[in-house]
Order: structure tokens, then sequence, then C-alpha cells
């Protein structure tokens, strides 16, 4: 489990839209993962960024009266800015304007541009699109995937309006792909998660494949395809080879890429699992690349039952979440409220209910009592915690610590099936039966009678929270950073890292400083 190295990627987010609650959201699971696996020990790299080439940021950036790279560069920004905001902890921030980038491009175009498909056919020739393409999504269109709405336009599955488009064209030769394809998916279970999207996913590479379109002619925001510069290549390749970029290619042969490449997960909205799961795998092979270890799809979220949008008025952008519930439960809201990998709705009453039940009632008010404990009756200094004298109370304590020390385990077990929900959840059971030591033990009036087991009580209560808050960080940073401040743990990785939750224990005699608050409570400002 730990030392080895992970290196996982978000999308990277198309630069001229505006970051709202569901970008912040493919960025927060992936950090979770990120810092779960760092403080496991592991090597991390985490990959951001944003997509900048297309069609549809060509169309902005001249909306906008501006030359594209300027429009990039100033949007670019709000991306950068919501990772900051999010607390994401991402190593790089990639933009496919760089040059390193247009590099690694061109590098994989030729890659492919010499090989042969599987059926022993050039990957790549030059031919004539003529079909629908839809613009918002950056997506070729079969007919019979179309649909025509009462104003008479043919709209995609995504709702996203679809134009005709004929023009000269580089294809990739995806039809020679389809037995390699299901041959992969067959001997990889584990490629395409979750087990519904695997299932989607070959279904529709059964169904038969057709060569994609992978150049365009009409516009020039892209990255020049090497040799034939009136062609710019299709955004989706440009776009995809942000995750090999960001590991040195073409330098396959760099310290980089031998140790991060193929990545381990690449997370996506369930929007995008064609582009990964059909196109990228077969890009890859082709250019004689090894494939990631999987490709994992979250759901969608809906706002208060509806889809978001800004002309619905219901566009929710990751400041007013912040400002409103504060990061760490904007972010534990997220993670709890829906399995990972199924669609959700996002309302003010499920986050308040989240904010008050979870976090302030459960966890906050075991930390909140637990530390208060000590400061009153112990001035402080956290007790010794000797072996407790009674059967009865060897039992209890048993069990708790028993539990306790099995939690990174079953957190990580979680994690590793990317089922954040229930890593979530793993915590908040030791929570609740901490809560319920608490009751059962009654410190309060301990503090009369038997002073010793006082002691006992409240160091395995205070060991729990230890536990609780390391495990914790992945989720909530800035809360668990602060309770370990609350229990006097160094800051610093030694101290804090799944490994110092057996290294390192609570030294009895600590002295702890004064408790504060750490999950404040919701409460509805008062009508005006
Ligand atoms: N630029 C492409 C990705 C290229 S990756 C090589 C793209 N960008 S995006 O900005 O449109 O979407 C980025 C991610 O945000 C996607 O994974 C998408 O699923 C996710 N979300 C966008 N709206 C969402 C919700 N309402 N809910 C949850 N996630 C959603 O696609």
């Amino acid at each position: 489990m730990s030392g080895g190295k992970f290196y996982l990627t978000t999308p990277i987010y198309y630069v001229n839209d505006s970051p709202h609650l569901g970008h912040a959201y493919t960025s927060v699971a992936c950090d979770t993962l990120a810092r779960f696996k760092r403080l496991d020990g592991e090597r991390v790299l985490f990959l951001t960024g944003t997509d900048e080439h297309g069609q549809k940021v060509a169309k902005s950036a001249r909306d906008a009266g501006v030359e594209p790279q300027a429009f990039c560069d100033r949007v670019s920004e709000n991306f950068r800015a919501m990772t900051k905001l999010m607390n994401i902890s991402n190593d790089q921030f990639i933009r496919t304007t760089e040059p390193r980038h247009i590099a690694a491009s061109q590098a994989i175009w030729q890659a492919i541009a010499k090989s042969k498909s599987p059926k022993g056919r050039d990957n790549l020739y030059l031919g004539k699109y003529s079909g629908w393409y839809a613009v918002r999504d950056e997506a070729f269109y079969g007919e019979d995937e179309l649909t025509k709405g009462p104003d008479g336009k043919f709209r995609a599955p995504s709702g996203a309006e679809v134009e005709w488009v004929e023009e000269p064209s580089y294809f990739f030769r995806l039809s020679d792909w389809q037995d390699w394809l299901l041959d992969h998916y067959a001997r990889h279970p584990d490629f395409i998660g979750p087990a519904s999207r695997r299932n989607e996913v070959t279904s529709f590479v059964k169904g038969g494949l057709t060569d994609l379109s992978v150049s365009r002619t009409s516009f020039a925001w892209g990255v020049p395809v090497p040799g034939d510069e009136k062609h710019v290549m299709y955004v989706w390749l440009d776009a995809l080879t942000n995750y090999l970029t960001a590991v040195g290619y073409p330098d396959t042969a760099g310290a980089d890429f031998k140790t991060f490449w193929p990545a381990d997960i690449h997370v996506v909205g369930k929007d995008i699992v064609r582009f990964h799961c059909v196109y990228w795998p077969a890009f890859l092979a082709a250019a004689g690349l090894a494939l990631p270890e999987r490709v994992f799809a979250h759901g969608w979220w809906t706002v208060e039952g509806q889809k978001m949008s800004k002309s619905l008025g219901n566009f929710i952008a990751p400041q007013q979440l912040v400002d409103q519930y504060g990061v760490d439960a904007v972010r534990y809201f997220m993670l709890r409220d829906l399995p990972f990998g199924a669609d959700g709705d996002f309302s003010h009453r499920a986050v308040v209910g989240r904010i008050n039940g979870d976090l302030a009632n459960d966890f906050g008010n075991l930390a909140q009592r637990v530390l208060s404990m000590i400061q009153s009756y112990c001035g402080g200094k956290l007790p010794a915690g000797a072996e407790a004298t009674t059967a009865d109370q060897r039992r209890a304590d048993g069990e708790l610590i028993g539990k306790v020390a099995g939690l990174r385990h079953a957190v990580a077990a979680e994690i590793d099936k990317q089922a954040l929900h229930l890593a979530l959840e793993r915590i908040w059971e030791i929570v609740a039966m901490a809560n319920r030591y608490v009751d059962e033990q009654a410190p309060w009036k301990l503090k009369k009678t038997d002073p010793v087991r006082l002691g006992q009580v409240l160091y395995v209560l205070a060991e729990t929270i230890r536990h609780l808050a390391i495990l914790a960080q992945p989720f909530v940073p800035q809360a668990a950073a602060k309770l370990l401040d609350q229990l006097a743990v160094p800051d610093d990785f030694t101290h804090r890292c799944f490994n110092a939750l057996e290294a390192h224990p609570l030294a009895a005699g600590a002295q702890l400083p004064k408790p504060a608050g750490i999950f404040p409570r919701y409460v509805e400002a008062a009508a005006s």
C-alpha cells in the first residue's frame, strides 16, 4: 500500500466556462484521493488544468473581441482561482496552449501517423468529413443519435445544438479497434468504473465503431497538424494528450514519464466517458503507449431538482458556496451526500442537514466535549492511558480501541474503490461509537468517583479523535488540521501521516491548547 506512486487527473476544464459546482466536485473528489495517497506514503502526481483550443473557445474569444490567446490567459485564471478556493492540492495546473503541450500533441500525432491498426492498415488517413458536429460538446454525432426539437433544430443527446460540417479531415481508423478495445475491457475488468459505465461503453463499442475525424480545417485555433498546417488537431486528441504532457512526453525515457506513466486513474464526469474509454485507449495503443489503469466516471449534480444552467438562474459558483457554508462543509457535503458515481441533487436543505447533523452534532460535538473535559478536569494536561481495571471497562475500551485501530484499513479499502462516500461512512461510524462511549463512561461522574478511570477514558477518547482527525484530513483538510492542533500534534508530515497513527500516539502529560469549535452550526439568517 505505501511507497508506490499514484498519478491521478481531473478532466481539464473548458477554459471559457465559468467555474461552477460541477467543476468543483470533480476537483474536490480528486483532491481527496490525492491527499489520501500522499498521507498513505505514496508519491503522488495530481494534475488539473484548462482545455483551451477548439471552435468553442475561438468563438468565445471572437465574441469578447480579443485574440484567443489573450482570452485564454484571462479566463484560465478563473479555474486556477477555483482550485485555490476549494483547497485543491494539485501538483500541476496544465494549460493546453503551453509550448510543452503543443510539442506533446504533435508528437503523439506523429507516432499515430506512423502506426498500423490492429488490422494492419494505416491508423491515420486523409479524407473528407461530412456530418454533424456540436460545438458545445466539441463532438461529432451520428444522425441516429440526434433528435429534432420543436424549433426544427437538431440536438445531440447532451442537448447541444449540432451543425452540418463538410471539410477535408484526417481520420483515425477507429473502426479497426473494436475487437482490440473489447478485449482490453474483458481482460482488465477494472479499467472502467463504476460497472454501469463499463457496461454502457462495452455495448457502445459492440454496436460498431466508425472512423473518427481528428482534424479540422474551417478554423485555426488549435494545434497545427505536423506537415499539413492547414489542419488543426481535433480538440479532444489535443486535450486528452495533456495527461502525457504533464509527465514529459515525448521524453518517454525521462524520470517523470518513467515514474508516473501510465496514470493510475483518470476521474471524469459521466458525460465524457466515451472520449476517455474508447478514443483515448485507442490513441495511446496506436502511439505505442501504455494505457491508464482506470477511468472512473462520477455522476452529475442537479440543483434543487433541476439541471444547472445560467438561463434557469440556478447556476452555482463555487465562491458563493464557500462564502455561504465554508470550504470544508462544502467538500464534506459533496463527498458524503451522494455515492461517488451516482447522480445527486444539491439543495440548501440537504447541505444544512449535513452541516448541523454530521459535522456539528456528531463530530464537532465529540471533539468539543472531550477537549473541554480535558481542559476543565485535568487543567488541559493529557491524562495517562493506563489499562482499565474491571472486565467491563476493559471490554468497552477494547471495542473502541480495536475499531479505531482498524479504521485506516477500512477507509483505504473504500478509497481504493473510489467509494468516497463509504470512506466517510467508516469514519463517522467511529464518531458515533465514540459518542456512545462518552455517554456510557460518563466522565463527568468519574471525575467525582474515580479519577484514575477518568484519565483512562479521556486518553482513549483523545486517541480516538486523533485517529479520526488524521483520517479526515483528505476530506476536510482545514478542520482536521485545526483539530490536530488542539491535540498538540506537531504540524509536520511525520506526525500527521497515516503511519503516525501507530507510530506517534499522544504523550501523557502533553499540554493541550484551549479548545475552539471546529464545525460551527449553520444558522439561517433571519428573514428581513
Ligand atoms: N474539456 C473537457 C474535458 C477534457 S479532458 C481531457 C470538458 N470540460 S468541462 O469543463 O465541460 O467539464 C469538466 C468536468 O466537469 C467534466 O468531468 C464534467 O462531467 C464535470 N461537470 C460539469 N458539469 C457537471 C455537473 N453539473 N455535475 C457534476 N459534474 C459536472 O468536458
